[in-house]
């Protein structure tokens, strides 16, 4: 089911933040070519938001331990990290956001 999550020009190129989608915490991201993505907003080493971690040329690095993921995919890129955090996808409409939780 897809959740509309903010508005297009309210997420600036080359961040990210916290939005709610249903009962789901996710973070989403805007890349620098306007593009959206969106990953649970979990760490997958342990329970600490990614929002809160440092956004850089599509990676999200962990705040707390320094894990690093594709923030299109969610693949996990080093340790300690040893798994990936789940995405979602993300459709833009008529300047809206919508993050599918399916
Ligand atoms: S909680 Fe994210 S790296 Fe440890």
């Amino acid at each position: 089911m897809e959740h509309r999550v903010a508005n297009e020009v309210e997420v600036a190129l080359g961040s990210c933040q916290a939005v709610i989608a249903g009962d789901v915490e996710i973070v989403l991201f805007r890349h620098r070519d306007g593009s959206f993505s969106a990953l649970e907003d979990r760490c997958s080493h342990a329970d600490v938001q990614l929002s809160q971690g440092n956004f850089e040329d599509g990676i999200i690095e962990c705040m707390a331990h320094g894990a690093k993921f594709d923030a299109h995919t969610g693949r996990h890129l080093c340790m300690p990290a040893v798994t990936p955090v789940k995405r979602f996808e993300v459709r833009v409409r008529d300047g809206e956001v919508f993050v599918n939780i399916d």
